[in-house]
Protein backbone atom coordinates (compact mmCIF):
# COMPACT_ATOMS: atom_id res chain seq x y z
CA UNK A 1 0.00 0.00 0.00
CA UNK A 2 1.14 3.32 -0.74
CA UNK A 3 1.30 5.61 2.37
CA UNK A 4 0.44 9.26 2.72
CA UNK A 5 4.31 10.15 2.74
CA UNK A 6 5.42 7.79 -0.40
CA UNK A 7 2.53 8.97 -2.42
CA UNK A 8 3.71 13.05 -2.10
CA UNK A 9 7.20 12.06 -2.28
CA UNK A 10 6.52 10.21 -5.02
CA UNK A 11 4.82 13.38 -6.92
CA UNK A 12 7.08 15.68 -5.88
CA UNK A 13 9.97 13.40 -7.36
CA UNK A 14 8.27 12.47 -10.61
CA UNK A 15 5.50 14.99 -11.21
CA UNK A 16 5.73 18.47 -12.39
CA UNK A 17 5.14 21.47 -9.80
CA UNK A 18 2.53 22.91 -11.33
CA UNK A 19 0.08 22.92 -8.20
CA UNK A 20 0.62 23.52 -4.39
CA UNK A 21 -1.70 20.86 -3.25
CA UNK A 22 -2.68 20.31 0.43
CA UNK A 23 -0.82 17.18 2.14
CA UNK A 24 -3.60 15.23 2.15
CA UNK A 25 -3.45 11.83 0.14
CA UNK A 26 -6.78 10.44 -1.21
CA UNK A 27 -7.32 6.87 -1.91
CA UNK A 28 -11.34 6.79 -1.67
CA UNK A 29 -13.95 8.49 -2.23
CA UNK A 30 -18.15 7.87 -0.72
CA UNK A 31 -20.45 11.01 -1.02
CA UNK A 32 -19.27 13.41 0.97
CA UNK A 33 -16.32 12.15 2.19
CA UNK A 34 -12.87 10.74 1.03
CA UNK A 35 -10.14 8.52 2.65
CA UNK A 36 -6.42 8.66 2.88
CA UNK A 37 -4.37 5.63 2.39
CA UNK A 38 -4.14 5.26 6.82
CA UNK A 39 -8.05 5.11 6.53
CA UNK A 40 -8.48 8.53 8.02
CA UNK A 41 -11.96 9.84 7.03
CA UNK A 42 -12.72 13.73 5.95
CA UNK A 43 -15.45 15.28 4.53
CA UNK A 44 -14.70 16.54 1.28
CA UNK A 45 -15.12 20.58 1.29
CA UNK A 46 -13.86 21.40 -2.46
CA UNK A 47 -15.62 18.65 -4.52
CA UNK A 48 -12.72 18.65 -7.07
CA UNK A 49 -13.38 22.48 -7.63
CA UNK A 50 -17.31 21.54 -7.63
CA UNK A 51 -16.93 18.51 -10.32
CA UNK A 52 -18.28 16.06 -7.94
CA UNK A 53 -21.69 17.80 -7.18
CA UNK A 54 -23.45 14.24 -7.29
CA UNK A 55 -21.00 13.29 -4.39
CA UNK A 56 -17.70 11.05 -5.13
CA UNK A 57 -18.20 7.35 -6.64
CA UNK A 58 -21.86 8.01 -7.20
CA UNK A 59 -23.53 4.74 -7.84
CA UNK A 60 -25.38 4.71 -10.36
CA UNK A 61 -22.98 7.20 -12.20
CA UNK A 62 -20.25 4.68 -11.67
CA UNK A 63 -22.45 1.68 -12.48
CA UNK A 64 -23.24 3.48 -16.15
CA UNK A 65 -19.63 4.45 -16.34
CA UNK A 66 -18.61 0.30 -15.97
CA UNK A 67 -21.64 -0.94 -18.49
CA UNK A 68 -20.96 1.59 -20.78
CA UNK A 69 -17.44 0.71 -21.10
CA UNK A 70 -17.71 -2.92 -21.18
CA UNK A 71 -19.81 -2.15 -24.42
CA UNK A 72 -17.90 0.50 -26.61
CA UNK A 73 -15.58 3.80 -25.28
CA UNK A 74 -14.93 5.84 -28.23
CA UNK A 75 -15.73 5.88 -32.07
CA UNK A 76 -14.21 9.19 -32.59
CA UNK A 77 -16.33 11.52 -34.92
CA UNK A 78 -15.16 9.58 -37.81
CA UNK A 79 -18.66 6.93 -37.44
CA UNK A 80 -21.99 7.75 -35.20
CA UNK A 81 -22.65 5.97 -31.80
CA UNK A 82 -25.53 5.23 -30.16
CA UNK A 83 -24.79 7.63 -27.62
CA UNK A 84 -24.24 10.57 -28.84
CA UNK A 85 -27.62 11.57 -30.24
CA UNK A 86 -29.65 10.67 -27.52
CA UNK A 87 -27.41 12.92 -25.18
CA UNK A 88 -27.45 15.57 -27.62
CA UNK A 89 -31.39 15.25 -26.93
CA UNK A 90 -31.34 14.86 -23.44
CA UNK A 91 -29.01 18.41 -23.28
CA UNK A 92 -31.73 19.78 -24.98
CA UNK A 93 -34.83 19.12 -23.82
CA UNK A 94 -33.32 19.67 -20.46
CA UNK A 95 -31.58 22.70 -21.38
CA UNK A 96 -33.05 24.26 -24.08
CA UNK A 97 -30.74 24.86 -26.70
CA UNK A 98 -30.93 23.53 -30.34
CA UNK A 99 -27.46 21.69 -30.34
CA UNK A 100 -24.83 20.80 -28.32
CA UNK A 101 -21.23 20.62 -28.75
CA UNK A 102 -19.05 18.08 -26.95
CA UNK A 103 -15.41 18.12 -25.62
CA UNK A 104 -13.57 17.10 -22.64
CA UNK A 105 -12.19 19.49 -20.58
CA UNK A 106 -13.30 22.63 -19.49
CA UNK A 107 -10.76 25.18 -20.73
CA UNK A 108 -11.42 23.55 -24.07
CA UNK A 109 -15.26 24.33 -24.00
CA UNK A 110 -14.27 28.04 -23.38
CA UNK A 111 -12.03 28.01 -26.56
CA UNK A 112 -14.72 26.31 -28.73
CA UNK A 113 -17.23 29.13 -27.53
CA UNK A 114 -14.50 31.83 -28.46
CA UNK A 115 -14.20 30.64 -31.51
CA UNK A 116 -17.98 29.71 -32.53
CA UNK A 117 -18.37 33.44 -31.24
CA UNK A 118 -16.27 35.00 -33.68
CA UNK A 119 -16.92 33.16 -36.86
CA UNK A 120 -20.65 33.72 -35.48
CA UNK A 121 -19.21 37.43 -35.75
CA UNK A 122 -18.22 37.62 -39.01
CA UNK A 123 -20.64 35.16 -40.51
CA UNK A 124 -23.65 36.65 -38.83
CA UNK A 125 -22.28 40.27 -38.03
CA UNK A 126 -20.21 41.01 -40.72
CA UNK A 127 -17.61 42.47 -38.36
CA UNK A 128 -14.01 43.55 -39.99
CA UNK A 129 -12.21 39.95 -40.97
CA UNK A 130 -10.07 38.94 -38.00
CA UNK A 131 -10.75 42.14 -35.93
CA UNK A 132 -13.64 40.63 -34.12
CA UNK A 133 -12.76 40.90 -30.32
CA UNK A 134 -14.25 39.26 -26.85
CA UNK A 135 -15.06 41.63 -23.52
CA UNK A 136 -14.17 39.57 -20.49
CA UNK A 137 -14.03 40.64 -16.86
CA UNK A 138 -11.09 41.30 -14.97
CA UNK A 139 -10.77 38.65 -11.94
CA UNK A 140 -11.88 36.19 -14.38
CA UNK A 141 -11.07 32.58 -14.46
CA UNK A 142 -11.73 30.22 -17.45
CA UNK A 143 -8.90 27.61 -18.06
CA UNK A 144 -5.30 27.53 -18.93
CA UNK A 145 -4.76 27.50 -22.54
CA UNK A 146 -2.80 30.02 -24.10
CA UNK A 147 -5.91 32.25 -25.22
CA UNK A 148 -7.64 32.07 -21.90
CA UNK A 149 -4.23 33.06 -20.18
CA UNK A 150 -3.82 35.71 -21.95
CA UNK A 151 -6.82 38.12 -20.66
CA UNK A 152 -6.55 36.61 -17.64
CA UNK A 153 -5.18 39.51 -15.28
CA UNK A 154 -3.65 36.87 -12.68
CA UNK A 155 -0.02 37.55 -13.19
CA UNK A 156 0.75 33.76 -11.91
CA UNK A 157 -1.27 32.33 -14.40
CA UNK A 158 0.41 35.02 -17.28
CA UNK A 159 3.74 35.32 -16.55
CA UNK A 160 6.49 33.78 -18.89
CA UNK A 161 3.94 32.20 -21.50
CA UNK A 162 3.71 34.80 -23.57
CA UNK A 163 3.25 36.11 -26.46
CA UNK A 164 -0.55 36.51 -25.52
CA UNK A 165 -3.63 35.78 -28.34
CA UNK A 166 -4.63 39.67 -29.29
CA UNK A 167 -8.69 40.65 -29.44
CA UNK A 168 -9.88 40.02 -25.67
CA UNK A 169 -10.81 43.34 -23.99
CA UNK A 170 -10.74 43.52 -19.88
CA UNK A 171 -13.31 45.43 -18.03
CA UNK A 172 -14.35 45.47 -14.38
CA UNK A 173 -16.52 42.60 -13.24
CA UNK A 174 -19.99 43.61 -11.72
CA UNK A 175 -19.43 47.27 -14.01
CA UNK A 176 -22.61 47.78 -16.32
CA UNK A 177 -21.55 51.03 -17.38
CA UNK A 178 -18.21 49.43 -18.44
CA UNK A 179 -19.77 46.61 -20.29
CA UNK A 180 -21.67 49.33 -22.34
CA UNK A 181 -18.85 51.19 -22.80
CA UNK A 182 -16.92 48.54 -24.38
CA UNK A 183 -20.09 47.16 -26.31
CA UNK A 184 -20.21 50.29 -28.35
CA UNK A 185 -16.55 49.70 -29.39
CA UNK A 186 -15.85 48.80 -33.22
CA UNK A 187 -15.86 44.59 -33.90
CA UNK A 188 -17.42 43.20 -30.59
CA UNK A 189 -18.28 39.97 -31.16
CA UNK A 190 -19.03 38.54 -27.17
CA UNK A 191 -19.25 38.99 -23.85
CA UNK A 192 -17.83 35.57 -21.81
CA UNK A 193 -18.42 35.69 -17.89
CA UNK A 194 -18.67 33.58 -14.95
CA UNK A 195 -22.30 34.12 -13.40
CA UNK A 196 -19.90 33.99 -10.18
CA UNK A 197 -16.36 34.39 -10.29
CA UNK A 198 -15.32 30.68 -8.40
CA UNK A 199 -11.29 31.12 -8.76
CA UNK A 200 -10.96 35.14 -7.95
CA UNK A 201 -12.84 34.09 -4.65
CA UNK A 202 -16.43 33.79 -5.09
CA UNK A 203 -17.49 36.66 -5.94
CA UNK A 204 -20.90 37.54 -6.29
CA UNK A 205 -22.39 40.43 -9.04
CA UNK A 206 -24.96 42.61 -7.70
CA UNK A 207 -28.80 41.04 -8.21
CA UNK A 208 -29.69 41.87 -11.43
CA UNK A 209 -26.04 42.28 -12.86
CA UNK A 210 -26.62 38.99 -15.47
CA UNK A 211 -30.06 39.90 -16.25
CA UNK A 212 -28.63 43.79 -17.59
CA UNK A 213 -25.32 42.22 -18.96
CA UNK A 214 -27.45 40.27 -21.20
CA UNK A 215 -30.31 42.66 -22.08
CA UNK A 216 -27.00 44.94 -22.81
CA UNK A 217 -25.28 42.28 -25.17
CA UNK A 218 -28.90 42.36 -26.95
CA UNK A 219 -28.98 45.63 -28.25
CA UNK A 220 -25.55 45.80 -29.55
CA UNK A 221 -26.14 42.36 -31.18
CA UNK A 222 -23.61 40.37 -29.34
CA UNK A 223 -23.52 37.29 -28.12
CA UNK A 224 -23.66 37.16 -24.08
CA UNK A 225 -21.39 33.72 -23.31
CA UNK A 226 -21.73 32.27 -19.57
CA UNK A 227 -19.03 30.49 -18.57
CA UNK A 228 -20.82 27.87 -16.00
CA UNK A 229 -18.14 25.14 -15.76
CA UNK A 230 -17.81 25.87 -11.78
CA UNK A 231 -21.91 27.61 -11.54
CA UNK A 232 -23.70 25.63 -13.34
CA UNK A 233 -25.20 21.35 -12.84
CA UNK A 234 -27.16 22.83 -9.43
CA UNK A 235 -23.99 23.85 -7.78
CA UNK A 236 -25.67 27.43 -6.86
CA UNK A 237 -29.24 26.19 -5.98
CA UNK A 238 -30.52 26.35 -9.68
CA UNK A 239 -29.09 23.97 -12.29
CA UNK A 240 -27.79 26.84 -13.92
CA UNK A 241 -26.42 30.14 -12.46
CA UNK A 242 -28.16 32.22 -15.01
CA UNK A 243 -31.43 30.76 -13.75
CA UNK A 244 -31.44 32.70 -10.23
CA UNK A 245 -32.31 35.77 -12.61
CA UNK A 246 -34.11 33.89 -15.92
CA UNK A 247 -31.34 34.75 -17.93
CA UNK A 248 -31.06 32.63 -21.58
CA UNK A 249 -27.45 33.37 -22.86
CA UNK A 250 -26.80 32.83 -26.20
CA UNK A 251 -24.09 30.50 -25.59
CA UNK A 252 -23.56 28.52 -22.35
CA UNK A 253 -20.56 26.68 -21.38
CA UNK A 254 -20.73 23.51 -18.79
CA UNK A 255 -18.46 21.04 -17.94
CA UNK A 256 -16.85 20.08 -14.32
CA UNK A 257 -19.95 18.25 -12.81
CA UNK A 258 -21.68 17.31 -16.32
CA UNK A 259 -19.65 14.21 -15.32
CA UNK A 260 -20.09 14.03 -10.97
CA UNK A 261 -16.34 13.67 -11.63
CA UNK A 262 -16.69 10.46 -12.97
CA UNK A 263 -15.28 11.21 -16.46
CA UNK A 264 -13.58 14.83 -18.45
CA UNK A 265 -16.77 15.50 -20.19
CA UNK A 266 -17.72 19.40 -21.39
CA UNK A 267 -20.13 20.77 -23.93
CA UNK A 268 -21.00 24.21 -25.75
CA UNK A 269 -24.82 25.02 -26.09
CA UNK A 270 -26.25 27.41 -28.41
CA UNK A 271 -29.07 27.80 -30.90
CA UNK A 272 -28.99 26.70 -34.44
CA UNK A 273 -28.23 30.52 -35.57
CA UNK A 274 -25.10 30.05 -34.05
CA UNK A 275 -23.97 26.75 -33.85
CA UNK A 276 -24.59 26.54 -37.64
CA UNK A 277 -22.01 28.39 -38.20
CA UNK A 278 -19.46 25.92 -37.80
CA UNK A 279 -19.50 22.95 -40.86
CA UNK A 280 -17.33 19.78 -40.90
CA UNK A 281 -13.98 19.87 -40.50
CA UNK A 282 -13.96 23.29 -38.72
CA UNK A 283 -13.34 22.56 -35.33
CA UNK A 284 -13.57 19.06 -33.47
CA UNK A 285 -11.97 16.48 -30.55
CA UNK A 286 -11.23 12.77 -30.72
CA UNK A 287 -12.77 12.35 -27.63
CA UNK A 288 -15.53 15.38 -27.65
CA UNK A 289 -18.69 13.28 -27.47
CA UNK A 290 -17.10 9.48 -27.20
CA UNK A 291 -20.03 6.97 -26.29
CA UNK A 292 -18.80 6.95 -22.51
CA UNK A 293 -18.92 10.35 -21.67
CA UNK A 294 -22.18 10.82 -23.23
CA UNK A 295 -23.95 7.72 -20.72
CA UNK A 296 -22.09 9.20 -18.09
CA UNK A 297 -23.20 12.83 -18.42
CA UNK A 298 -26.70 11.77 -18.63
CA UNK A 299 -26.63 9.80 -16.03
CA UNK A 300 -24.80 12.29 -13.70
CA UNK A 301 -27.62 14.83 -14.79
CA UNK A 302 -30.50 12.53 -14.36
CA UNK A 303 -29.00 11.95 -10.44
CA UNK A 304 -28.75 15.52 -9.85
CA UNK A 305 -33.04 15.75 -11.55
CA UNK A 306 -33.81 12.57 -9.83
CA UNK A 307 -32.28 13.16 -5.84
CA UNK A 308 -33.37 17.46 -6.47
CA UNK A 309 -29.90 18.31 -5.92
CA UNK A 310 -30.37 22.13 -6.84
CA UNK A 311 -32.85 22.65 -4.44
CA UNK A 312 -30.48 20.82 -1.20
CA UNK A 313 -28.05 23.10 -2.86
CA UNK A 314 -30.16 26.15 -1.64
CA UNK A 315 -31.21 25.17 1.78
CA UNK A 316 -27.63 23.59 2.85
CA UNK A 317 -26.38 26.89 1.26
CA UNK A 318 -28.81 29.30 3.32
CA UNK A 319 -27.94 27.24 6.27
CA UNK A 320 -24.34 27.16 5.90
CA UNK A 321 -24.50 31.24 5.51
CA UNK A 322 -26.46 32.11 8.40
CA UNK A 323 -23.93 29.84 10.53
CA UNK A 324 -20.71 31.25 9.09
CA UNK A 325 -22.18 34.61 9.39
CA UNK A 326 -22.46 34.02 13.10
CA UNK A 327 -18.96 32.92 13.41
CA UNK A 328 -18.35 36.47 11.23
CA UNK A 329 -20.23 38.20 14.55
CA UNK A 330 -18.21 36.16 17.08
CA UNK A 331 -14.67 36.08 15.44
CA UNK A 332 -11.75 38.78 15.06
CA UNK A 333 -10.59 35.96 12.09
CA UNK A 334 -13.46 36.14 10.14
CA UNK A 335 -14.48 39.83 7.56
CA UNK A 336 -17.24 38.14 6.07
CA UNK A 337 -19.18 35.18 4.22
CA UNK A 338 -20.37 35.36 0.69
CA UNK A 339 -22.03 32.89 -2.17
CA UNK A 340 -24.87 31.28 -3.48
CA UNK A 341 -25.72 27.50 -2.80
CA UNK A 342 -23.62 25.32 -2.25
CA UNK A 343 -20.26 27.62 -3.73
CA UNK A 344 -19.63 30.05 -0.65
CA UNK A 345 -16.27 31.62 0.37
CA UNK A 346 -15.06 32.73 3.57
CA UNK A 347 -12.64 36.27 3.75
CA UNK A 348 -10.38 35.97 6.08
CA UNK A 349 -9.07 38.76 8.12
CA UNK A 350 -5.36 39.32 7.26
CA UNK A 351 -3.47 40.17 4.38
CA UNK A 352 -4.06 38.77 1.07
CA UNK A 353 -0.44 37.57 0.98
CA UNK A 354 -0.80 36.16 4.76
CA UNK A 355 0.04 32.36 5.40
CA UNK A 356 -3.30 32.22 7.81
CA UNK A 357 -6.12 30.84 5.21
CA UNK A 358 -3.43 28.23 4.16
CA UNK A 359 -2.79 27.47 7.88
CA UNK A 360 -6.59 27.23 8.91
CA UNK A 361 -7.40 24.74 5.90
CA UNK A 362 -3.98 22.77 7.32
CA UNK A 363 -5.95 22.31 10.89
CA UNK A 364 -9.10 22.07 9.04
CA UNK A 365 -7.57 18.68 7.62
CA UNK A 366 -6.35 17.61 10.85
CA UNK A 367 -9.70 18.12 12.51
CA UNK A 368 -11.11 16.10 9.24
CA UNK A 369 -12.52 18.65 6.91
CA UNK A 370 -10.76 19.60 3.35
CA UNK A 371 -11.25 23.17 2.01
CA UNK A 372 -8.61 25.39 -0.27
CA UNK A 373 -7.87 28.59 0.15
CA UNK A 374 -8.67 30.29 -3.22
CA UNK A 375 -6.57 33.91 -3.53
CA UNK A 376 -4.54 34.43 -0.46
CA UNK A 377 -6.98 34.98 2.53
CA UNK A 378 -10.21 33.81 0.86
CA UNK A 379 -11.12 30.22 1.57
CA UNK A 380 -13.54 28.45 -0.66
CA UNK A 381 -16.23 26.13 0.54
CA UNK A 382 -18.06 23.89 -1.67
CA UNK A 383 -18.81 20.21 -0.67
CA UNK A 384 -20.79 17.90 -2.61
CA UNK A 385 -24.57 19.09 -3.16
CA UNK A 386 -25.78 15.58 -1.90
CA UNK A 387 -25.09 16.88 2.00
CA UNK A 388 -27.18 16.02 4.43
CA UNK A 389 -28.59 18.26 7.21
CA UNK A 390 -26.63 16.44 9.79
CA UNK A 391 -23.46 16.62 7.98
CA UNK A 392 -23.19 19.85 7.39
CA UNK A 393 -24.20 20.98 10.59
CA UNK A 394 -21.30 18.76 11.61
CA UNK A 395 -18.90 20.37 9.18
CA UNK A 396 -20.26 23.34 10.17
CA UNK A 397 -19.04 22.83 14.04
CA UNK A 398 -15.58 21.49 12.54
CA UNK A 399 -15.02 25.02 10.83
CA UNK A 400 -16.57 27.09 13.89
CA UNK A 401 -14.19 25.17 16.48
CA UNK A 402 -11.35 25.36 14.30
CA UNK A 403 -11.42 28.98 13.33
CA UNK A 404 -12.35 29.78 17.29
CA UNK A 405 -9.29 27.22 18.61
CA UNK A 406 -6.78 28.68 15.49
CA UNK A 407 -7.34 32.70 17.14
CA UNK A 408 -6.83 31.38 20.14
CA UNK A 409 -3.86 29.96 19.51
CA UNK A 410 -2.60 33.13 17.70
CA UNK A 411 -3.84 35.87 20.39
CA UNK A 412 -2.42 33.54 23.04
C1 LIG B 1 -15.29 29.01 -14.52
C2 LIG B 1 -14.28 28.04 -15.05
N1 LIG B 1 -14.05 27.97 -16.36
C3 LIG B 1 -13.17 27.10 -16.88
C4 LIG B 1 -12.44 26.26 -16.08
C5 LIG B 1 -11.44 25.32 -16.70
O1 LIG B 1 -11.85 24.01 -16.62
P1 LIG B 1 -10.80 22.81 -16.80
O2 LIG B 1 -9.89 22.84 -15.62
O3 LIG B 1 -11.65 21.58 -16.88
O4 LIG B 1 -10.07 23.08 -18.08
C6 LIG B 1 -12.64 26.30 -14.70
C7 LIG B 1 -11.87 25.43 -13.79
O5 LIG B 1 -11.71 25.64 -12.63
C8 LIG B 1 -13.58 27.21 -14.16
O6 LIG B 1 -13.81 27.29 -12.85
Amino acid sequence: MTTTQKAIELEDQYGAHNYHPLPVVLSKGEGVYVWDPEGNKYYDFLSAYSAVNQGHCHPRIIKTLKEQAEKLTLVSRAFHSDQLGDYEKYMHDLFGYDKLLPMNTGAEGVETAIKLCRKWSYEKKNLTPEKATIIVAKGNFHGRTTSIISFSNDPVARKNFGPYTPGFVSIPYNDLDALEKALQKKDVAGFLVEPIQGEAGVVVPDDGYLKKASELCKKYNTLFIADEIQTGIARTGEMLCVDHEDVRPDIVILGKALSGGAYPVSAVMADDDIMECLRPGEHGSTYGGNPLACAVAMEALKVVEDENLADNADQMGQLFRKEMNDLVDNSDLVNLVRGKGLLNAIVINDSEDSETAWDICLKLKENGLLAKPTHGNIIRFAPPLVMTEEQLMNCISIIKDTITSFEETISA
